[in-house]
C-alpha cells in the first residue's frame, strides 16, 4: 500500500471534514423530515444556508486552526480539545448568522444544537477512530510488509563503524536487510564487534575517497546511505584539505558513482549546523548561515546531491539535529554526552553560552530517520531536504545545563560567556513529521540517564578518552597517517613535463 502524497492526504481529509458536518445536519433534520408538517421545499430552505455556511466556513476555519498542518502532532487529548473548540467556534459564527439573516421559514433550534452536538462528536470520533486505525492497523500492515519489502533490500552503508552507523547497522539487519559496510574504521572496529559475525553483513575496509573501493562497495546493492566523514567543527578545522577531500570531493564522486550503477536511493546525512546563527525558528527553506567549514561542507555536499538528481537519481538529505545519547561508538565531544558525564563524574556543568539554541536527537532516532527515509515512497521525498529532530527537543544549552543538574543534583552548574562556537538554531520539523510521518521517540531525560547508567556501570570508564572524541582522535599524528590528505593527481599530471609510462 503507498502512502497518498501530503497534498492528496490533505484533500481527503478535508473531503471528510465535509462529509461529517453535512451528515450531522442531515441527521438532526431528519425528526424534521419524519414527524413534522413541513412541506419537502421548506425543509429545503431550511437545510440550504445552514448546509452552505456549514461547507464553505467549515473547512477554512478547520485549516486555520491547523487541523490539516499541525494537528497530527498534537497529543490525542489536546487533539480533541482542539476539535471541539473549531465546532463550537464554527456553530456560534453559524448561529450568529442566522440571527442577523433572520431566514424564514426559522432553522429550529433543537434541530441546529442537534448538529452542532452530531458535528462534535463525528469531528472528534472520526480522529480517534483514525489514530487508532494508524496505531494498530496501519503498524501492523507497515510491520508485515517492512519485512517483505526489505528482504529484496540491499544497502551500502559507508561510514557505518560510527556514532550513528553503529546505531543504523543492527536496526537494518534485524528488519532482514542485506547491508554492506564501506569504513576505514579510523575509530577502529569495537562499534560494529557484536554484527561482525551476522550472515548479512558484508564488510569492506578501506577509504573512501579512492573510487575503485566504491565502485566494488557499489556492486549488487541497490540503495545507500552516506553516513561517513569528518564530524563536528573542531576536528573538520585541524586539516581544511582533508575535509574538503572526505566531506566534499568524495559525496561528488560516491554520488556519480552511485547514480552510474543505476542506484536511486541515496541517504545523505548532514547537519542542522548549516543554520548556523540565527534569531529564527528555521525550516528546510530558511537562509544557511553556516560558521564552520564542517557546515559549509555540508551545504556544499547537499549542492552537489541536488544538482545531479533526476528521476532515477532520488538523494535523501537528512539534517541532523545535535545528537545525544548511547550506541556502538558513543561520542564525548557533543554537548548531552560530554555535559552528562562531567556531572557525574567531576561534579561540574561547565556551559558555554547557555541561551544559544539546539534542537537535539537521539542517535538511535536519527538511525531510525534514515531507515523511513530508505522505506519512503519517491513522493514523499520529493521534497529532498528534511531536518531530523522533534520541536520539543529545541532547548537552550542553559536548559540541558539545568535538565542534567536535576538529574546529578550533587553537580554544580558553572556558566560561562566566553563561547567560541557561535552556533544559534532553533528549528521546525514539520516536514519530515507530515511527509515521512517521522516523529523521535526518545527524550533528552532518557538519553541523559543512559550515559549516566553506562558511567555508573562501568560499561564508560573513562569518557576523555580520545577514542569518544573525534577531534582529539584526529589531532593525534598517528590517527592522521591512517588518513593522509590524497595527493592532488590534477597538478600531478599538469604539472608533469614528461611522459610517465613509456608510449
Ligand atoms: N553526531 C552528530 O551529532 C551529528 C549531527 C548532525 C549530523 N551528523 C552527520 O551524521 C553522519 C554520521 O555522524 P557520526 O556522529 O556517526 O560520525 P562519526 O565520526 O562517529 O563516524 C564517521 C565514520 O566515517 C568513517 N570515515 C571517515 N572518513 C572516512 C574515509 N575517508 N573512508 C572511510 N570511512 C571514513 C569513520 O571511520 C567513522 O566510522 C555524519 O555525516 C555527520 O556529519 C552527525
Amino acid at each position: 500500500m503507498r502512502p497518498l502524497s501530503a497534498r492528496l492526504q490533505i484533500s481527503v481529509r478535508v473531503l471528510a471534514d465535509l462529509i461529517l458536518l453535512n451528515a450531522s445536519l442531515a441527521l438532526a433534520l431528519l425528526p424534521e423530515l419524519l414527524f413534522s408538517q413541513k412541506s419537502r421545499a421548506e425543509l429545503f430552505q431550511l437545510w440550504l444556508p445552514v448546509a452552505l455556511f456549514l461547507s464553505l466556513a467549515g473547512p477554512g476555519l478547520f485549516y486555520v486552526m491547523g487541523f490539516y498542518t499541525k494537528g497530527r502532532s498534537y497529543m490525542s487529548k489536546y487533539k480533541a480539545l482542539v476539535v471541539l473548540q473549531a465546532a463550537g467556534i464554527l456553530f456560534m459564527a453559524a448561529a450568529v448568522c442566522l440571527y442577523f439573516f433572520r431566514l424564514q421559514p426559522a432553522f429550529p433550534r433543537s434541530a441546529f444544537l442537534a448538529t452542532w452536538l452530531g458535528a462534535s462528536l463525528l469531528l472528534v470520533g472520526a480522529r480517534l477512530w483514525a489514530q487508532i486505525w494508524r496505531r494498530v492497523v496501519l503498524h501492523e500492515h507497515q510491520q508485515e510488509h517492512a519485512i517483505v519489502k526489505n528482504h529484496q533490500d540491499s544497502v551500502l552503508v559507508i561510514g557505518g563503524a560510527g556514532y550513528v552507523g553503529s546505531a543504523l547497522l543492527p536496526k537494518l539487519l534485524d528488519q532482514g536487510y542485506r547491508v554492506r559496510l564501506l569504513d576505514c574504521f579510523l575509530y577502529g572496529d569495537e562499534p560494529i564487534k557484536p554484527f561482525m559475525q551476522h550472515p548479512n553483513l558484508e564488510i569492506q575496509r578501506g577509504d573512501f575517497r579512492h573510487v575503485d573501493n566504491v565502485v566494488a562497495a557499489m556492486k549488487g546493492m541497490n540503495a545507500v546511505v552516506h553516513l561517513g566523514g569528518l564530524v563536528g567543527d573542531p576536528a573538520c578545522a585541524i586539516d581544511e584539505e582533508l575535509t574538503i577531500q572526505i566531506n566534499l570531493i568524495a559525496t561528488r564522486m560516491i554520488a556519480q558513482v552511485a547514480k552510474g550503477a543505476g542506484i536511486s536511493r541515496f541517504v545523505f546525512a548532514s547537519s542542522c549546523s548549516v543554520y548556523g546563527a540565527s534569531d529564527h525558528i528555521l525550516n528546510e527553506r530558511s537562509k544557511l548561515n553556516p560558521v564552520s567549514l564542517y557546515a559549509k561542507s555540508k551545504i556544499a555536499s547537499e549542492n552537489v546531491l541536488l544538482a545531479i538528481r533526476d528521476n532515477g537519481f532520488e538523494p535523501v538529505i537528512l539534517r541532523f539535529g545535535t545528537i545525544y545519547g548511547l550506541s556502538g561508538r558513543t561520542r564525548f565531544d557533543l554537548v548531552v554526552n560530554l555535559l552528562a558525564a562531567k556531572a557525574l563524574v567531576d561534579k561540574i556543568i561547565t556551559v558555554h553560552g547557555r541561551d544559544q539554541w539546539r534542537p537535539f536527537l537521539h542517535v538511535h532516532d536519527a538511525a531510525r530517520s534514515v531507515q523511513a527515509a530508505l522505506e519512503a515512497d519517491s513522493d514523499s521525498v520529493s521534497p529532498i531536504i528534511f531536518n531530523v529532530g522533534s520541536d520539543e527537543q529545541n532547548l537552550t544549552l542553559g536548559q540541558v545545563g539545568e535538565l542534567i543538574h536535576a538529574m546529578v543534583p550533587d553537580s554544580v552548574i558553572h556558566c560561562k560567556e566566553d563561547n567560541v562556537d557561535r552556533r544559534n538554531y532553533r528549528v521546525e520539523f514539520r516536514r519530515i513529521r507530515e511527509t515521512l510521518g517521522f516523529q523521535p521517540v526518545w527524550k533528552l531525560e532518557a538519553g541523559v540517564q543512559q550515559v549516566l547508567d553506562a558511567i555508573r556501570s562501568g560499561k564508560v570508564t573513562n569518557y576523555q578518552d580520545s577514542k569518544y572524541s573525534n577531534v582529539k582522535f584526529l589531532s593525534a599524528p598517528d590517527a592522521r597517517e591512517q588518513l593522509p590528505v590524497m595527493e592532488d593527481w590534477v597538478s600531478k599530471y599538469l604539472d608533469s613535463n614528461e611522459v610517465m609510462v613509456n608510449a
